[in-house]
């Protein structure tokens, strides 16, 4: 009997799917987002893609299948990595990329992904690497490597463009790489799917058979996705399951800094954050991002407080900006760039309550700067302080940090890491810092250079940074 191909419809967003059309996703309450699919009749051999990769992988009819293993028996000795020859991408991928995985760059068009992969892939030491582009002639790759002057590792980069995914298997095979490299996703093609490249239902089966592929040979797959303008993954979330690892290449175009978070990751921590600047030849990797983020000439300013946050295992000093202005209409705005607004409102409210600040009647504008977007609480204290600031016109002297959780009854809460958020305070210059007065216990406050002020009260902290 033959099999006949199957129609779904898949959300685009959350890849709920669906027998019949309909107009909202069931699943994630998305409009618009179901899209046509085809499933393939044939059972076992799946696509052509696939037996590529099967084959490839030496898999034989799967005949040869793994049977349950006690979990001691299991050899989890240290997991070799791959050494990125960049400090920031190893540090957000887990320490390295883990052989045999596959990962996921995403970010908008024009951000740098493309000079991210090139640069590091020139920079790898011994490996040979195949670089699939889609996107760029031989040429245009060849001429943005020559704009990157970076030293040569000494691996050997092989370019290839081809959008066939049959025909990258081949060449895969051909050549046998450490590493491949495909730029883009959205631009591949298999000829098991109908479908023309960058629609759902090629992206979910390249990346299917690519995962296939990375899992059975060994060799490591770094995929780039564009960012389709609600900020998800073209191709989305459906993608996101299948991988192992989602890097996601951020930050305004119009800023110098782009970073570089990890959304997922199935090997390692996805609190890591990377920081680059983009030059003319190239990223930069900024080892130091505290001074980055620090302007100089904050001096007498008012509305601006340096608050300490942890960025995954890194502190950072970020600085605060805030604008108190009295409303010009009925309702007061309050407008958030890299914090949450509801958080603020929760401040605002902490002080109009507790503190006794009139704010209901003002407009509150907040920037963290830089770009960052920060969720660590301990950035409150910072925060209230430049509320504060901007509303009194009373400039925080430039030498005093803070660090601390607010909480509904204006208490400050303990942070964490606080030994770690002093050394890095200290060590760009600061001489008085603001901290919980619970975090005190089993400090020693002689053993720092920096003077530690402890406040349990958003009064006391008041106090002492206005007097
Ligand atoms: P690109 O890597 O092509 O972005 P993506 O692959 O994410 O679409 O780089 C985009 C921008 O970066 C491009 O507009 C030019 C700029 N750029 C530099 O400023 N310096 C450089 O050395 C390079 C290679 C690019
Ligand atoms: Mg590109």
């Amino acid at each position: 009997m033959a099999a006949k191909d199957k129609t779904v419809y898949v959300c685009e967003y959350c890849g709920q799917d669906s027998v019949r059309w309909v107009g909202k996703c069931p699943a994630c309450g998305k409009w618009n987002t179901m899209k046509e699919m085809t499933l393939r009749a044939e059972k076992n051999t799946g696509s052509s893609a696939a037996r590529a990769a099967l084959k490839a992988a030496g898999a034989t009819d799967g005949r040869e299948r793994p049977r349950p293993l006690n979990v001691h028996e299991i050899d989890a000795d240290a997991e070799p990595r791959m050494d990125m020859g960049d400090a920031e991408l190893n540090r957000v991928l887990g320490g390295g990329l883990v052989p045999g995985s596959l990962v996921l760059l995403g970010g908008e068009p024009g951000i740098g992904k493309s000079t991210l992969v090139l640069q590091t892939v020139l920079r790898m030491k011994g490996r040979r690497v195949l670089y699939v582009s889609g996107e760029e002639s031989a040429r245009q790759i060849k001429l943005r490597a020559d704009r990157l002057q970076t030293a040569s590792g000494g691996s050997e980069l092989l370019v290839l463009c081809e959008t066939c995914l049959e025909q990258v298997f081949e060449r895969i095979e051909e050549t046998q790489p450490h590493l491949v490299v495909m730029d883009s996703i959205q631009t591949m093609q298999t000829e098991s799917v109908e479908s023309s490249p960058g629609s759902l239902s090629q992206i979910r089966e390249c990346a299917a058979s690519l995962l296939k592929y990375a899992k059975g040979g060994g060799v490591s797959i770094i995929l780039i996705g564009h960012i389709n303008k609600e900020g998800s993954l073209a191709g989305p979330k459906v993608l996101e399951h299948i991988v192992d690892t989602v890097l996601q290449f951020e930050g305004d175009q119009h800023h110098l800094y782009r970073i570089l978070r990890s959304i997922k990751n199935r090997f390692g921590s996805t609190s890591e954050l990377g920081i680059y600047e983009m030059r003319h030849n190239g990223l930069r990797e900024v080892t130091n991002p505290s001074e980055l983020l620090l302007s100089d000439n904050r001096e007498g300013l008012s509305g601006i407080a340096i608050a300490c946050a942890m960025e995954g295992v890194r502190p950072l000093m970020i600085e605060t900006q805030a604008l108190v202005s009295t409303a010009a209409y009925g309702t007061a705005q309050r407008s958030t760039t890299g914090f949450e607004n509801r958080r603020l409102n929760m401040l605002l409210a902490v002080l109009e309550k507790r503190v006794g600040f009139k704010l209901a009647a003002k407009d509150v504008f907040l920037n963290i700067a830089g770009g960052l977007r920060v969720t660590d609480p301990a950035i409150d204290l910072g925060v209230m302080a430049a509320v504060l600031s901007s509303n009194g016109d009373m400039p925080i002297d430039s030498d005093v940090c803070v660090a601390g959780e607010v909480g509904l009854s204006g208490e400050i809460r303990p942070v964490s890491r606080i030994e770690q958020r002093i050394a890095e305070a200290q060590r760009l210059g600061f001489r008085r810092m603001i901290l919980p007065a619970h975090n005190m216990n089993g400090l020693n406050p002689s053993q720092y250079q920096i003077q530690l002020i402890p406040v349990r009260r958003v009064v006391e902290a008041v106090r002492e940074l206005f007097g």
